[in-house]
This record gives C-alpha cells, structure tokens and sequence, in this order.
C-alpha cells in the first residue's frame, strides 16, 4: 500500500508546521517507510523537520540545462533524472526527504515536469506514505508531485475569512487535474471555537478533521530554530495531531 497525503492553506497558516507532525507521528508509530516532499519554493520543511536545507530537483534540472549536460550513451533523460534524484533523497532514519527547490529563472519546466510526474508516481509507490507540504498556491502539486492524492489537509486559522479562503482553495483544487479521495479541514492555532467559526465551517461543507490549539512550544521551537518533532508528548497540539492521524490517516 501507498498513500500520499497533501497539505495546503494559506500562508503562513501552518502547512509546514502540520506535514512535520505528521511526518513525526508515522515515524513513531513505524508507518514507515516514508517520503516526505518539500513542495514549497520558500519552504522551510527541512529545517521544520531538523534537516539541512539541500538542494532541490529545480536545481538539478537548471544545472542540466545550463552546463548542457550530454546524457550517457544509452541512458535516457527519464532515467538520467531518476538517478538524480536518488542521489538527491535526504535519508534519515525515520524518513527520507526530496526538495523540489526554487527556480531561479523564468525557464520552461513544461517538458521536465512531465517527466517529472512520471518519476515521482514511480518513486512514491516504494514508500508506504508520502507527505507532501504545499506552497500557498497549489502550481507544484498539480504540475510536478503527484496525479492523485488520497488526503489533501487544508489548514486554516480559525477566523471566518480564512475558514472561507479554505473553502476557495478546495474548489481551485477541484480544478487542477488531481484526483484527490478525501478532503479535510484543520483549523490550526485555535485560540478559541467561537460560534461564528462553528458556523462558518458549516457554511464551508468542509470537513473538519480536528483543531488544534495554540501551542506556545511550536512557536519557541520555531523561534529557536529547532525542529518540531521536539515537541514534548503532553503538548495539547501533538495531542490533537495524534488523534487527527488515528482517524484520517491511520488504515488508508
Ligand atoms: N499550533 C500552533 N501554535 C503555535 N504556533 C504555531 C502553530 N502552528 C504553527 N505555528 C507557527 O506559525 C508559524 C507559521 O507556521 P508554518 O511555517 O508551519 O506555516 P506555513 O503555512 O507552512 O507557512 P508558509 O505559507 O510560509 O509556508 C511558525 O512560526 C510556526 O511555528
Ligand atoms: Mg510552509
């Protein structure tokens, strides 16, 4: 079994945050073995994650087209990048992780994200879960990691503008040509359940899969540019992240 669980929301909601949790929750409970993506030009999924940030996908397509690298006799460009990105794979214990990486000109990817498509569909069904943390917008997700998802997370804060921002971004994904099984919501850094938040998801007909509290530690941790798996166990967010993972991921 495969599956690949997505992450989105707007910025700065906590994506990257939530994905490292998750990712932090399969490793304990030996879901393993996981492929944890980092999707986000900007992301700081590695650090989030106690990782170096290295280099990204992007960078060795760039770097092949630059120095217009030849190709090895017999070796085709589908199975060069393969090898690329095999070298490329962050492996730690727990996980291993792949940057896609920021593109630093304005350069046609039309080609190589189809060829990537292809390499990454092969490459995450050697994992048992792949966890993919999003840019705000959802460009990557539809063009370069995967054609179908089986839990796309949508993390929002708990104010009504940004629950229905979360409603936006679940139609604009509707659009993209991604096959996704299961939509849900999280409303992250819930300070208080409000009637008008209760209300407002329900106007959404989004899905709420858990919320999950203002946790002053992940923001220490952040700050201090340590990783959030640090997050001790009586933390009131891993609590709900742990019963959010029991419900909507464990089995899929
Ligand atoms: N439940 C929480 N309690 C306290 N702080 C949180 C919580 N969730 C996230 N944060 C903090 O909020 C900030 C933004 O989180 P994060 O980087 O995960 O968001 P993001 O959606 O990935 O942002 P971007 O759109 O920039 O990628 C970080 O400093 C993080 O530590
Ligand atoms: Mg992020």
């Amino acid at each position: 079994m495969s599956a690949i669980i997505g992450f989105a929301g707007k910025g700065g909601t906590g994506k990257t945050t939530v994905a490292s949790l998750v990712i932090s929750w399969l490793v304990k409970n030996k879901k393993t073995p996981i492929l944890a993506i980092d999707a986000d030009p900007n992301s700081t999924l590695a650090e989030t994650l106690g990782l170096k940030d290295d280099k990204g996908i992007v960078q060795i397509v760039d770097e092949f087209s630059r120095e217009k690298e030849t190709l090895p006799t017999g070796l085709s460009k589908e199975r060069f990048f393969e090898q690329k990105i095999q070298e490329l794979l962050n492996e730690t214990d727990g996980f291993d992780l792949l940057s896609m990486g920021r593109p630093e000109g304005p350069g046609c990817y039309c080609y190589i994200n189809n060829v990537l498509r292809g390499i990454m569909e092969r490459l995450t069904k050697s994992y048992m879960y792949t966890v993919i943390d999003n840019e705000a917008g959802m460009e990557h997700l539809s063009r370069r990691t995967a054609r179908a998802i089986n839990v796309l997370f949508i993390i929002s804060d708990e104010t009504p503008v940004g629950i229905r921002s979360a409603r936006r971004i679940c139609d604009l994904v509707k659009e993209l040509e991604i096959k996704i099984k299961s939509t849900y919501l999280i409303v992250n850094r819930n300070k208080n359940t409000s009637e008008e938040m209760t209300k407002e998801i329900k106007n959404s007909k989004l899905k709420l899969a858990g919320t999950i509290p203002e946790d002053e530690q992940i923001y220490k941790l952040s700050a201090e540019g340590k990783p959030v798996s640090e997050l001790r166990d009586e933390s009131p967010a891993k609590k709900a992240i742990d019963n959010i993972c029991k419900s909507f991921i464990d089995g899929i």
